[in-house]
């Protein structure tokens, strides 16, 4: 429980003058009247070239909480997660990771860092040449602290976690999107992360399928009381997931709040993106109670 903390505080003030002391595996503090996030964007810009992706970003993730990215395609949602990562440096700002003010960090101080936070990237990235289940043994083995003798259990059981147990042998290019994204987040869990950032989840997958990603999320939050991020323009899994949506828009973000705040924002890109999941919800329902419209 959080005291004294409002509803928004995930979204930095303006003035951005709030101090708050980062120190390592701190624990999270309520003393006086506020947490210290786990991850954080402050006053965050980064340009390429002439293109000014991102321009005085801020957000925050308390530990436990889920945050979902929202906005247009090429708004800068995965830029964010890589700044998070430390995978890019902004040009200017802050970046706090695992509690941590990350942004001056050395390859090998990140290192540490990315063992307790870990990206889920879109392509799942798994090990082409690799079957499934050495995939996800593969970061036990890379860390070498545990025998194959352990190994073992903590690969079944991580891969009965995801559902993909019965694939464990097959490589990844045996098996659908949807299951090697499963993949990669039971090997991102290997790693016993606190913290994971997932870029779009449940895009290019089957509306099932994409359903039982999202339940897998939900799970992982709720058993594992993992803190993350969900890059996706799915509004039904952001209003599923989150704790708080952040909404970019031309390099800012122009709303941040809960699901239900974001459901009455009149900003109006948050309202087109609503309008148009409505829309798609009719369709659907409507296909489902009438099949032949799907051909009409
Ligand atoms: N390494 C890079 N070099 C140049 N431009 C980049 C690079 N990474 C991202 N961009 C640009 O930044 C913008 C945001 O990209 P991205 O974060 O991938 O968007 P999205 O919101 O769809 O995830 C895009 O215009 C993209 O072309
Ligand atoms: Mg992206």
């Amino acid at each position: 429980m959080v005291l004294g903390v409002p509803d928004n505080a995930e979204c930095l003030n303006s003035s951005g003058t709030e101090t708050v002391t980062y120190q390592s595996d701190r624990p999270v503090s309520v003393a006086e009247g506020r947490s210290v996030p786990y991850l954080e964007l402050r006053h965050v810009s980064r340009s390429f070239g002439s293109n000014h992706v991102l321009e005085d970003v801020n957000f925050k993730v308390m530990s436990g909480q889920t945050v979902c990215i929202l906005g247009r395609s090429g708004v800068g949602k995965s830029v964010c997660l890589r700044i998070l990562m430390g995978f890019l440096k902004p040009d200017a700002g802050r970046v706090i990771a695992a509690g941590e003010d990350t942004t001056d960090y050395s390859e090998e101080e990140l290192r540490r860092i990315r063992q307790k936070v870990t990206m889920v990237f879109q392509n799942g990235a798994l090990f082409d040449s690799l079957t499934v289940w050495d995939n996800v043994a593969f970061p036990l083995r890379e860390r070498g602290a545990l025998d194959e003798e352990r190994i073992s259990p903590v690969v079944d059981e991580l891969l009965e976690m995801v559902g993909a147990k019965h694939i464990g042998g097959l490589l990844p290019s045996q098996i659908s999107t949807g299951m090697k994204r499963s993949v990669a987040i039971a090997r991102a869990l290997a790693a016993k992360p606190k913290a994971v950032l997932f870029d779009e989840p449940t895009t290019m997958v089957d509306p099932l399928m994409a359903r039982r990603l999202g339940a897998l999320i939900e799970k992982l939050k709720l058993q594992l009381k993992l803190t993350s991020v969900v890059v996706t323009h799915d509004m039904r899994l952001a209003e599923k997931l989150a704790d708080h949506v952040v909404f970019l828009d031309r390099g800012k973000v122009i709303f941040c709040g809960t699901p239900a705040e974001m459901n009455r924002s009149r900003e109006r890109i948050v309202q087109q993106f609503l309008q148009l999941d409505r829309l798609d919800l009719r369709a659907l329902v409507g296909t489902i109670d009438h099949p032949h419209r799907m051909l009409g």
